[in-house]
Formats: structure tokens, sequence, C-alpha cells
């Protein structure tokens, strides 16, 4: 009997793409339902947290110039991807990043721990032109970036977009955006409220120019900061913890 009905479907094509469809969409709920359930599918992390305002101008700057064209910010699994870049990334690390710069090709190394790797000298000198340092480098030389000076008119409105996109910015961050900013890249200022507010955000004058606040400034300070966030000695993954 129960052969005989399954032999019926098999040779009604319409009730089998019905019943099929109805397959599927359960095997699809199974996966997707619990999902809603989860107040977050991002392992907690110690150490993450939301850009500086400085970072984070440079990291428009980033995405302005098409960094991400050459450079991915992912380190797989693999060991060696881990030998060459260090520990393989987490998904915490790019929590905040509104787009993700994860990247899918790389012309160029990854750059998701490239932070404290290099001088501020290194960078700079291999962003106005990248063959100064690596003769075969075939990267393009951004030397406008140590002229240009940064924009800072809009550096709240920045932090607010990314609250709205679900980065915890406080009011008080975004009020003290800008002075934030100027604080981070200025080596006379009193760096200990911006330290309050962002653990571990590195303070100096990046470019090599105290006098002006450049573009550079904010590309080498989110450059510098890429990977740096996490002890990735004491890190123990969640599953593993007791
Ligand atoms: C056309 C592809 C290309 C683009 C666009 C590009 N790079 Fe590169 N980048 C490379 C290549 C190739 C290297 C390796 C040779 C070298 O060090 O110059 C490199 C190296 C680097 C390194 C050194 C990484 C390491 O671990 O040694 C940094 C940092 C870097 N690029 C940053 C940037 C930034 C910031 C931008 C955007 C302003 C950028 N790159 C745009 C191709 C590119």
């Amino acid at each position: 009997m129960a052969f005989e009905s399954h032999a019926k479907i098999e040779r009604n094509v319409t009730i089998l793409a019905v019943l099929t469809l109805v397959v599927v969409m359960i095997g699809g709920l199974v996966q997707l339902v619990p999902l809603f359930f989860l107040e977050n599918t991002i392992e907690k992390v110690e150490g993450v947290r939301p850009y500086t305002p400085l970072e984070l101008a440079g990291r428009n700057i980033y995405i302005r110039e098409g960094c991400y064209t050459c450079h991915s910010q992912m380190i797989r699994p693999f060991r060696d991807e881990a030998e060459r870049f260090g520990h393989y990334s987490l998904a915490a690390e790019s929590m905040y990043d509104h787009p993700f710069q994860w990247g899918s090709k790389r012309t160029g190394p990854d750059l998701a721990r490239v932070g404290n790797r290099y001088s501020d000298e290194w960078h700079a000198q291999h962003l106005v032109n990248p063959r100064d340092v690596v003769p075969e480098s075939i990267m393009p030389a951004y030397p406008f970036l140590k002229e240009r000076l940064l924009d800072t008119t809009d550096i709240a409105g920045h932090l607010k977009a990314n609250r709205t996109v679900g980065v915890p910015y406080s009011d008080e961050q975004v009020k003290n955006a800008l002075a934030d900013m100027q604080a981070q890249a200025v080596s006379d200022g009193d760096p200990t409220d911006l330290q309050r507010r962002y653990p571990k955000a590195q303070v100096r004058d990046f470019d090599g120019d105290p006098t002006r606040l450049t573009e550079m400034d904010a590309l080498i300070a989110y450059l510098q900061m890429l990977g740096t966030l996490v002890d990735l000695d004491a890190y123990v993954p969640e599953q593993n913890r007791r």
C-alpha cells in the first residue's frame, strides 16, 4: 500500500515537486529558526572594541582608495596561512566592520595582523612610494595622503552612522569624536580620556609631521591597530573553555 502511493508520487510530477518543496522547506526552517532566537551568533572575545575616531577615518580612506581590491583581512584557519600571517582571524575581530574588509583577492598580503609589524616610518615611506622599501613591489603609490589634511568636520556623523548599524558607540564617544581624533595623533595632548574610551589606542604622531593632521596619520593609525586588540596568546575558543 505504501509502495503504491509512493509510485503515485513518483509518476505525478506536480505532486512530486510540491512534496519536494515541502521537505526542503522543513529542512530550511530547522536550520534557520534557531538563529532567530540567538541574541548573537558571534562569540564574544575580550579586547575587541569599536574603532577610535582616527582609526575609523583611516578605515574610510582604506575603503576610498580601494585597498581591499588587493588586500584581504581574513586569515583562514590553515597552517600555511597562520604561519605566514599569524593566528587565524576571529569572527569578533570584524564584528564592528561595516562593511567588512575580508576582501576576495590577495594581490598583496593579508593585512588582518599587520598592526605593529612595521614602524610608522616604514608605512609612510611605503605608502608614498612602495618601491622605496620593497623594490619589486607592484603596489600603487599614494603620495598625496601625506599632503591632504584629514577631514575632521564629519567624524561624529561617521560614529553615529556606525551606531545606526549596530556598533555600540556611546553618546560620550560621539560627543568627543573630534577631540579624540585630535588627541590620538597629537603627541602633546592628554590621551587619558581617549584610552579610557578606547583601550589599547595607540597615541602618537603617525606620519612624521607633528604639525599637521593628515590622511596619512589616519591610515597608518588604522593599519597599526589591525589585529592588535585581542591577546591571542591567552585566547581559548569558547568550545574549549571550562
Ligand atoms: C594593485 C594592488 C594593490 C593595492 C591597490 C594596494 N596594495 Fe598594498 N600591497 C600590494 C602588494 C603587491 C604588496 C606586497 C609588496 C609590498 O610590500 O609593497 C603590498 C603590500 C602592502 C603592505 C605591507 C604588508 C606586509 O605584510 O608586508 C601594506 C601595509 C599595504 N600594502 C597597505 C596598502 C594600503 C593601505 C593600500 C591602500 C591605500 C594598498 N596597500 C593598496 C598591492 C596593493
